[in-house]
C-alpha cells in the first residue's frame, strides 16, 4: 500500500482535464483498503474526505481534489457458477468494462454486446447503471460486493437494494437522500456479478441496429454480430476519448408527460421523442441541444461535439486542454438556451468534482 502525494490527474479523466490529487492510493484488494482505513493516513472525519475514482470516464474534475483519491484497481474475473438457466459471472470493479464485455463473449457467454464500447470500469457500470442500444446494466446485474468508508465494513447489494433508475443508483445519491439509503461518497465497490440468461435472445429494437439488419440483409444475427454492429455505430457517432477527450453523453435524456410532450410537438413538429413503458415520453436531449445551434460551439477549449451534440469534448487535446470551469460554463449555456426554447431543465450525467 503506497500513498503518493500530488499526482496529476489528465491521464485519469476521460476528458482529459489537467487537475492534481493531493494524495492517491491505488486500491488493489479490499485488503488493501482495509489496511489504510486501520492506518494514520486515513482520514478521521472518513466518508467526504474520500473520492472513489474507478476509469474517470464519467467525470468533470473542476479543481485540484483535496480528498483522499482512491483509485480502484482491483482485478480478476471469474465465471461463478452455470446453469441451464445462465451463467454468473464476477469481475473486480477495476477490470475494464469493454475488455469485460470481449471477455464474456470469447468464453461463450453473450448477453452484453449492447453494451460494447462503453468506456470505464466494471465498478462504476451500477453506479450510473450504464446502458445503450437498449440494454442498461440493470438488465444483467446480479450483486455486488462494497465496503463502507465510514466502518469498514464489507456488505452486498442485490439488484432491488441498487436503486436502479436510468443512469442512476443509490451510489449517486446522498445518504441525506428522501429514500433513505442513499450511498455517494460512503461506500467502494470491490466486485461485481453479473447474470447472462439462457437461452440468449437478442436486443435488437434500437433505430441504429435496425438500421443494421436492413444494410446487411441479417435478420437473425449472432450476439457477436450485435457486438460488431454496436462497435461500428459507436465509433461513427461518439468520439474516442483517447483522441478527442470526452465524458460520453453529457446530460441525460429528459422525460415529460404526454401533454408536456403534445405542447412542445405543437411547437416542434419534428422533436424527437420516444414512449416509455411507465406512460413518460422520453426527449432525445441532444436533438433539443442540436435544435437550439450548439454543435461545434465552445467556451475555451470545451466544445459541442460536431456530430453528435450531447456529447461535450476537451478540443484543446493534451497540450492546450480545457477546464472543468470551461465545461461547467458550457454546459450552463447550453441547459439556459434549453430551458428558454423548451422549458426543459437538463441534467448533467456525470459526477462533477
Ligand atoms: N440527435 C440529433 N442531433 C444530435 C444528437 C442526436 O438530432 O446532435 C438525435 C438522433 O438523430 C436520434 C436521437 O437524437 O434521433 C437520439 O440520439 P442517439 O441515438 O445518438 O442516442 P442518445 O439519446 O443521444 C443515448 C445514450 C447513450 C447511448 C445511446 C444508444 C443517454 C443520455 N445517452 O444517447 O449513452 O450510447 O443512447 O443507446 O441516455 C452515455 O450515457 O454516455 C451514452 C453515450
Amino acid at each position: 500500500m503506497l500513498v503518493e502525494n500530488n499526482v496529476a490527474l489528465e491521464r485519469l479523466n476521460t476528458f482529459g482535464i489537467p487537475a492534481r490529487a493531493q494524495r492517491l492510493l491505488r486500491v488493489r484488494s479490499p485488503a488493501d483498503l482495509a489496511q489504510l482505513m486501520a492506518s494514520p493516513a486515513w482520514p478521521t472525519d472518513a466518508a467526504p474526505s474520500v473520492f472513489v475514482l474507478g476509469g474517470g470516464s464519467n467525470l468533470v474534475i473542476t479543481g485540484d481534489i483535496k480528498a483522499l483519491v482512491l483509485k480502484v484497481e482491483i482485478g480478476g474475473r471469474r465465471l461463478l457458477e452455470e446453469t441451464p438457466k445462465g451463467w454468473l459471472v464476477e469481475g473486480g470493479a477495476g477490470e475494464s468494462w469493454h475488455d469485460f464485455v470481449v471477455w464474456t463473449l470469447a468464453q461463450g457467454w453473450p448477453g452484453l454486446e449492447n453494451l460494447a464500447l462503453i468506456p470505464g470500469t466494471l465498478g462504476a457500470a451500477p453506479v450510473q447503471n450504464i446502458g445503450a442500444y437498449g440494454v442498461e446494466l440493470q438488465d444483467r446485474f446480479h450483486s455486488l460486493d462494497a465496503v463502507d468508508l465510514r466502518s469498514g465494513a464489507a456488505f452486498t447489494l442485490d439488484a432491488a437494494q441498487c436503486g436502479f433508475g436510468y443512469r442512476d443508483s443509490v451510489f449517486k445519491h446522498a445518504p441525506s437522500d428522501p429514500r433513505g439509503f442513499g450511498l455517494a461518497g460512503h461506500a467502494l465497490i470491490t466486485r461485481v456479478r453479473l447474470w447472462l440468461p439462457k437461452p440468449w435472445r437478442p436486443v435488437l429494437g434500437y433505430l441504429d441496429l435496425e438500421r443494421k439488419m436492413a444494410e446487411t440483409g441479417i435478420d437473425a444475427p449472432s450476439a457477436q454480430q450485435i457486438f460488431d454492429w454496436v462497435v461500428a455505430v459507436r465509433r461513427a457517432k461518439l468520439p474516442d476519448p483517447a483522441v478527442l477527450g470526452n465524458a460520453g453523453s453529457f446530460f441525460k435524456n429528459p422525460t415529460v408527460t404526454p401533454e408536456q410532450c403534445a405542447d412542445i410537438i405543437a411547437r416542434e413538429p419534428k422533436v424527437v421523442h420516444y414512449p416509455m413503458a411507465d406512460g413518460s415520453i422520453k426527449l432525445a436531449a441532444g436533438w433539443l441541444i442540436d435544435a437550439c445551434g450548439w454543435k461545434g460551439k465552445s467556451v475555451g477549449n470545451a466544445a459541442v461535439y460536431e456530430k453528435q451534440a450531447l456529447v461535450l469534448v476537451n478540443r484543446g487535446g493534451p497540450v492546450h486542454p480545457c477546464t472543468g470551469g470551461e465545461v461547467m460554463t458550457l454546459a450552463k449555456a447550453i441547459q439556459t438556451s434549453v430551458y428558454e426554447r423548451f422549458g426543459l431543465r437538463l441534467e448533467p450525467e456525470p459526477v462533477v468534482v
